[in-house]
C-alpha cells in the first residue's frame, strides 16, 4: 500500500520538465518507499500551454492561477518552478494552506526575504525542500561521504566554477519569457543568484560554513532591450562574479562564475583540497569523482578517476540503476531528490536543503553582492 503524495507543480519550463521525470520515475525505482507522487495538476498563465505541457507528461487537471492550485482540497504539496520574483509569494500563501514545499533555487531574491519565507514555513510546519539538486549527483554524494568520514584530513582550499557563454551576444534582449534571467526584477541577480548559488551550497554542504566574502562583479553588456517594453533599458544583473571567502573551519574558497567564458556551457567544477587527500568534480563527467589519496605510494602514485556506478552499495544511489559500469546522468539527480523528499515523509524527518539551509546560501549571495558594491569584506 502506498500514501500518494498530489503534486501541484507551478511552471512547466525547464525544471517543470525535469522534476516532473523525477516525479514519473520515483515509483519505478524507488518501488520500496512508502510515499509515492502522483501528477495530480499542473499550473501556468496560458491555458492551451499548461493543458499541452499536462497531457504529454500525464498530470490528471490543470489551473490558470496559482492560488486556485494552492486553495485545492486534493493537492498536497506544490512545487515551485517559476522565476525567482515569485518564490516568496506562493511559498507562503502554500505554507499558510498546509501544503508541503518544493522549492526551486534560490530560495528567494534576498536574505531578508528567505528569512521571512522559513519563519511562516517553520511556524506551519510544512515539509519543506529547496532543489539544490547537485547534492544528489552520485559521484557529489561520494565526495561528501569521503569528507564527512574524515579522510582529507585538515582541509585548506575550497574552489568552484560555473561558466557559461549564451549572452555574449548584445543583440540578446532581457526580461520576459525564456530571458527573465537577465531581468534583476525576475531573477534578483545575474550569474550570482543563479548559478554561484549551486556552487555555494555545495561548498556549504561539503565544507561548513561561509564566514566572510570579498567579491567583484562586472556587467559587461551595458544595455539591453527589454521584451516587455520592447525599448533599451539599463541592464543590472551581474554578468560575472568572483569572491573570495574564509570557511569557518579555516579553509580558504576561490569561486567564480560568468556567461561570458566562450566556449563553455554549463562547466561546473568543484575541488576541495586537504591534507591527506584531494577531491575534484566537473559536471561535464558527473559520473566520475577525481581522488589524489598522499596514503598511495610508488610510482604509481597520482591521480585516479573513480567511475562512480558500483552496484554492491558502496556508491550512492547506483544499487537502483543498471548494472556497474554503465552510468546515470543529470535528470537522475532530480529523480533522487523526489525519491529522498518522499523517504523524509516516510522517516518523518526533514528532507535537506530545508529552506533554512537553503537560507544560508542565500545569507552567502547577499553578502557577495554587497562587498562586489562597497569593495570590501563582508561577514555572512
Ligand atoms: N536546480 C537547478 O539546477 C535549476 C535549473 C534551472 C532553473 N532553476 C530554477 O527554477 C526556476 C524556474 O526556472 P526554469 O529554468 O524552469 O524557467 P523557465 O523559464 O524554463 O520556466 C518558467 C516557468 O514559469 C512559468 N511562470 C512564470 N510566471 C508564472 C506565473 N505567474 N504563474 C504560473 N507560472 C508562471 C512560465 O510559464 C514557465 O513555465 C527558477 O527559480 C530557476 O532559478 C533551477
Amino acid at each position: 500500500m502506498t500514501t500518494p503524495v498530489r503534486i501541484g507543480m507551478i511552471g512547466y519550463g525547464f525544471m517543470g520538465r525535469a522534476h516532473t521525470n523525477g516525479y514519473k520515475r520515483c515509483p519505478d525505482f524507488f518501488p520500496e518507499l512508502e510515499h509515492q507522487p502522483v501528477l495530480k495538476a499542473a499550473c501556468a498563465r496560458s491555458k492551451d500551454k499548461i493543458q499541452a505541457f499536462a497531457d504529454q507528461w500525464g498530470y490528471e487537471s490543470i489551473e490558470t492561477d496559482w492560488r486556485n492550485l494552492i486553495a485545492r482540497d486534493d493537492i498536497d504539496a506544490v512545487d515551485i518552478c517559476v522565476p525567482n520574483n515569485l518564490h516568496k509569494e506562493i511559498a507562503i500563501a502554500a505554507a499558510e494552506a498546509g501544503k508541503m514545499i518544493l522549492c526551486e533555487k534560490p530560495l528567494a531574491m534576498s536574505a531578508e526575504d528567505g528569512e521571512e519565507m522559513c519563519q511562516v514555513i517553520e511556524k506551519t510546519g510544512v515539509q519543506n525542500t529547496v532543489w539544490y539538486n547537485y547534492r544528489r549527483v552520485p559521484a557529489v554524494t561520494l565526495a561528501k561521504e569521503i569528507i564527512e568520514s574524515g579522510a582529507l584530513g585538515r582541509i585548506f582550499h575550497y574552489r568552484a566554477n560555473f561558466l557559461q557563454d549564451w549572452t555574449i551576444s548584445e543583440e540578446l534582449p532581457q526580461g520576459g519569457e525564456a530571458l527573465w534571467r537577465l531581468d534583476a526584477d525576475a531573477a534578483g541577480s545575474g550569474v550570482t543568484g543563479d548559478l554561484l548559488a549551486h556552487c555555494i551550497d555545495t561548498a556549504i554542504w561539503l565544507n561548513g560554513t561561509v564566514a566572510d566574502v570579498t567579491a567583484m562583479t562586472e556587467t559587461f553588456i551595458k544595455e539591453r532591450v527589454h521584451q516587455a517594453t520592447g525599448e533599451k533599458t539599463k541592464v543590472t544583473i551581474d554578468d560575472a562574479c568572483s569572491f573570495l571567502c574564509h570557511f569557518s573551519n579555516g579553509s580558504l574558497g576561490l569561486f567564480e562564475s560568468t556567461r561570458y567564458a566562450r566556449g563553455h556551457k554549463a562547466l561546473y567544477t568543484f575541488e576541495i583540497n586537504g591534507s591527506e587527500m584531494s577531491l575534484r568534480w566537473d559536471l561535464h563527467d558527473l559520473h566520475r569523482l577525481e581522488v589524489f589519496d598522499h596514503k598511495d605510494e610508488g610510482a604509481l602514485r597520482g591521480w585516479k578517476s573513480v567511475h562512480v556506478t558500483d552496484h554492491s552499495g558502496v556508491h550512492p544511489y547506483m544499487d537502483k540503476w543498471w548494472v556497474p559500469g554503465l552510468q546515470v546522468g543529470y535528470e537522475h539527480s532530480f529523480v533522487h531528490h523526489v525519491a529522498d523528499f518522499m523517504k523524509s515523509l516516510d522517516e518523518k524527518t526533514p528532507c535537506a536543503p530545508t529552506f533554512r539551509d537553503a537560507l544560508e546560501t542565500q545569507k552567502v549571495c547577499d553578502a557577495v553582492l554587497a562587498s562586489a558594491k562597497d569593495h570590501t569584506w563582508h561577514k555572512v
